[in-house]
């Protein structure tokens, strides 16, 4: 159970206030990379949605930063594009990567410190094409635009992700299929986690070397497995198996230099030390029972809890200790730690202010418990497409119509706003 003291209310000064998005999800006309394809593709996305013009922040990002500004934030975790900045092979966008440098120009002007992820779910058409990152030479491509960016961007950005979520998106990608490039092999699955444990380290130190005082991490998807059955013995291993290879192997993999986590077995002794904070992204948690039939889910059954709250479209438990749970989880690599992302699906927005403060509120004691958090990145500031999901799930603080741009501020943003002003929860 959480339980804060008054006292307790109230933030460390500095504490990073803010929101995340990726740049596929808001920019628009992402018409390089391999998302662009897929939703062309009839029966990939919910509804048959595209991603269109998105929030338009490719044209107009400054006024969103002016409404998360008003909301009282001094942090936002954007993304880079790498089929903008690199749309043929070698061939490189000067424009796109001005662009760029104008928008955290125009965060910073509003008090609001950028926080960059390099590689959030989308890969460029050419890369895509060639093979992605099955192939062995994927991270020395990725590195090369690595060390584009970081260059031309480096000054505005004190803190980068080098990737967003590598296991889930390895997990949706090459093992059920239902995201780009629509594989299900679990040998290509284990063999592109080997390529993006390299590709991170590779990243990691470049961004070092250009950047000496940055801070270097990623931005990890935690979720929590819990055992069906207690009593279970299997349902207790599956439970702590599927732990293991979503929560674990990854930070494993880039801080000791290898992984045992069945299915992934691996040596990387070039991976080990290369993160210097943990990026939380928690949402929700399973109930998991041992099923025959799951193999590709390492034999669990998934299921959500049923006697507690879910968000729109059976999206998650709204389950706050979780986040507790998930911050001494990372608290475990000894490392500092941000909340990269944490939020739900709520068009009507009759759960998210609640969401809000008890998820808070398990942060503060978290870091009451000695759990060195530095920030926290609410998912998300606007409405966006949600990838398979198209546009029927609804993350804003502040709601979107796609087809005519029109912004409305939900409850929960003026709510979210005052936390971030007073730096204390109410
Ligand atoms: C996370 C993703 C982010 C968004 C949220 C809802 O897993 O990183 O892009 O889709 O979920």
């Amino acid at each position: 159970m959480i339980t804060l003291h008054m006292r307790d209310f109230t933030f460390p000064s500095g504490f990073r206030w803010g929101t995340a998005t990726s740049a596929h999800q808001v920019e628009g006309n992402n018409v390089h990379n391999d998302w662009w394809v897929w939703e062309q593709q009839p029966g990939r996305i919910r509804h048959g949605d595209r991603s269109g013009l998105a929030c338009n922040w490719w044209a107009a990002a400054e006024a969103d930063f002016d409404r998360a500004a008003g909301l009282h934030q001094n942090a936002h975790r954007l993304s880079i594009e790498w089929s903008r900045v690199e749309p043929q092979p070698g061939r490189w966008d000067e424009e796109a990567l001005d662009r760029y440098r104008q928008m955290l120009r125009a965060l910073h002007a509003r008090g609001i410190e950028p926080m960059v992820t390099l590689h959030h779910f989308t890969n460029p058409r050419w890369f895509a094409q060639r093979g992605g990152w099955e192939r062995a030479d994927a991270p020395s491509l990725f590195l090369r635009y690595v060390e584009r960016v970081v260059p031309a961007l480096g000054e505005y950005v004190p803190i980068w992700c080098t990737l967003n979520e590598p296991v889930g998106w390895v997990v949706s990608a090459y093992v059920t299929g239902r995201w780009p490039p629509g594989r299900r092999s679990l040998a290509a699955a284990v063999r592109v986690l080997g390529n993006l444990v390299r590709a991170h380290a590779g990243a990691y130190r470049a961004i070092h070397r250009l950047l000496p005082q940055a801070q270097v991490g990623l931005a990890h998807y935690l979720r929590l497995f819990d055992p069906a059955d207690g009593r279970s013995r299997l349902d207790r291993a599956v439970a702590a198996a599927q732990d293991r290879f979503v929560n674990r192997a990854f930070l494993d993999a880039v801080t000791a230099g290898r992984v045992r986590a069945f299915p992934w077995v691996a040596t990387i002794p070039e991976a080990a030390e290369t993160l210097d904070f943990v990026g939380v992204n928690y949402y929700t948690r399973d109930f998991v029972a041992f099923d025959l039939r799951a193999p590709h889910r390492l034999f669990g059954r998934n299921f959500l809890n049923p006697h507690a709250p879910h968000s729109d479209g059976g999206y998650g438990e709204i389950y706050p200790e979780g986040m507790y749970r998930a911050l001494r989880l990372a608290q475990g690599y000894g490392r500092p730690v941000y909340v990269t992302e944490n939020g739900l699906p709520d068009q009507d927005d009759d759960q998210r202010g609640d969401f809000i403060v008890s998820h808070l509120r398990a942060v503060r004691q978290a870091m009451q418990e000695g759990v060195d958090v530095r920030g926290y990145y609410h998912w998300s500031l606007v409405d966006n497409f949600e990838w398979v999901d198209g546009w029927s799930l609804r993350f804003g603080l502040i709601a979107i119509d796609q087809h005519t741009q029109e912004r409305r501020p939900r409850a929960s943003a003026g709510l979210y706003g005052e936390i971030c002003r007073r730096n204390a929860l109410p």
